[in-house]
């Protein structure tokens, strides 16, 4: 998916003309886990904004526009991170490297800009040097909101320009969105499908070819970057109304914020859920932190289905979703050290996908048989000291599987062996690799998919029936289906 390997002895892209991601990401990022110390944020309207939080939120830009003047390569500055917009968007120019995968256009489009909003407000809430920083919405739906915020519209004095000000942009602050865009009638519209991924529903299809958005996206998510940006499409400068700059100009956050609310907003009416497909709820995508030392950081769609829990905020006047907790990813994310020694029973925990432990909601027909999906097991991130090697069996639903099991038993999945990188003190060729992190996967048959109905969490039995190691490190393990 990803291609960095050359990037590394590449000099730094000119982030004006191409948005690779700088400095190169690593190909194993850290995952995501909730920083559930956080208080929750309350995002608030643009509109609403108290004094000292507009105060506040001009300085956080002001930083973050500092940052890419002073540390053009820090990821965090406004250009680079509004680059991460244009590489997910493929509307990188200028390098052979190829773009990000598509977020826009498939059921990946919510959860990806609720992500990159988080990221984005946990830099700004760095800068500032406040935990409690929220970001704003722009609530284009409320009556006479159908413009642009003030306090992004002020264009400030030559003296002390407004960091929240975009001169790129066409619309100014006595423009209004034109009628049909945000007006009832056309929200009604937006909210009114009951799937969120058939064709014509409400979060778009799954991705891939074939995928479309979901009306939410179609508008008024699009018509207004249009009408922000440049409706005539004749100024020459990056502005909002093009994917691959649209991010360049704040009121982008803002605008992505209501767009993120009104998922609540849509699943609050009743009788409406999320994609129950472990496909959906397992897809990942990374983004760099905002630590000093930024760091790569993969979140899983799942991760970010309930914003209160795990991303830590609210919107005002929008209760988070109750029916939005699907798929309990924290526990596939954490990761653990299993004791596989014959006469261990520990087992590890995993998640099953919503669609084998809850009854599916009412399906909307369609013609020809409904594909059948493969379900994988997957052990992610296992362990061993590249002088010791290992070979395992694992089991579902069997504490007592031993070495003595035999793999004609149903609850037999697979076995793999990990050989040493090296062998101390032999005279071998040493091999220079530290350690060294394994992932695998298997197929489960019918039989053990029946196994896991109805249930919420599978235990996973890990065996050693070779080598002298009896605990293994792990950093997560999870059943994904494979359409
Ligand atoms: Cu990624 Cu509003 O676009």
């Amino acid at each position: 998916m990803t291609r960095f390997s050359d990037a590394a002895q590449a000099p730094p892209p000119n982030p004006l003309e191409d948005c690779t991601p700088w400095p190169p990401p690593p190909s194993d990022p850290i995952p995501f886990t909730p920083d559930t110390g956080l208080a929750v944020r309350t995002r608030l309207s643009a509109f609403e904004l108290p004094d000292d939080k507009v105060g506040q939120l001009r300085k956080a830009y002001q930083l973050l526009r500092d940052l890419t003047n002073n540390s053009p390569n820090d990821p965090r500055g406004w250009l680079r991170q509004a680059n991460v917009h244009c590489w997910y968007c493929g509307g990188e120019a200028g390098t052979e490297t190829g773009a990000g995968p598509e977020i826009h256009g498939s059921w990946r489009f919510l959860p990806w800009h609720r992500m990159y909003l988080y990221f984005h407000e946990r830099i700004l809430a760095q800068l500032v040097g406040d935990k409690t920083f929220a970001l704003p919405f722009w609530d284009w739906d409320t009556a006479g909101r159908d413009r642009l915020p003030p306090i992004y519209a002020d264009p400030g004095t030559p003296d002390n320009p407004n960091p929240l000000f975009d001169q790129n942009r066409g619309a100014t602050a006595d423009n209004r969105i034109p009628p049909g865009i945000v007006t009832s009638d056309a929200i009604g519209l937006m909210l009114s499908p009951t799937s969120f991924e058939a064709p014509g529903g409400f979060g778009g299809t799954s991705d891939g070819p074939g995928a479309s958005p979901g009306t939410l996206e179609n508008s008024p998510h699009g018509p207004v970057h249009i009408w922000t940006g440049d409706p005539s499409m004749r100024s020459p400068v990056p502005d909002m109304g093009v994917l691959a700059t649209a991010a360049r100009d704040p009121i982008f956050f803002a605008h992505h914020a209501n767009v993120d609310r009104f998922w609540d907003v849509w699943l609050n009416q009743g009788g409406r859920s999320n994609p129950a497909d472990s496909s959906w709820a397992l897809e990942q995508f990374a983004f760099y932190d905002q630590n000093d030392t930024p760091q790569w950081v993969a979140m899983s769609i799942g991760d970010s289905v309930d914003h209160e829990t795990s991303l830590r905020y609210i919107y005002n006047g929008t209760p988070n979703p109750a029916s939005a907790v699907t798929f309990a990813l924290a526990m596939a994310q954490t990761g653990g050290t299993v004791d596989v020694s014959p006469q261990s029973r520990e087992t590890i925990k995993v998640p099953v996908p919503p669609e084998l432990s809850q009854p599916r909601p009412a399906e909307i027909a369609v013609p020809g048989p409904p594909p059948k999906p493969v379900y994988v097991l997957h052990i992610q991130g296992i362990q061993v000291p590249p002088d010791e090697q290992t070979f395992l069996r694992v089991f579902l639903e069997l504490e007592d599987a031993d070495a003595r099991t035999p793999i004609t038993s149903p609850n037999f999945v697979g076995q793999f062996a990990i050989l040493a990188m090296r062998k101390p003190g032999t005279g071998a060729i040493p091999h220079k690799a530290a350690a060294h992190s394994h992932n695998q996967a298997f197929e489960l048959n019918d039989r053990q998919v029946a196994m896991l109905r109805g249930k919420q969490v599978l235990s996973v039995k890990l065996v050693a029936v070779g080598g002298r190691l009896t605990k293994i490190p792990y950093r997560r393990a999870f059943i994904a289906a494979r359409r």
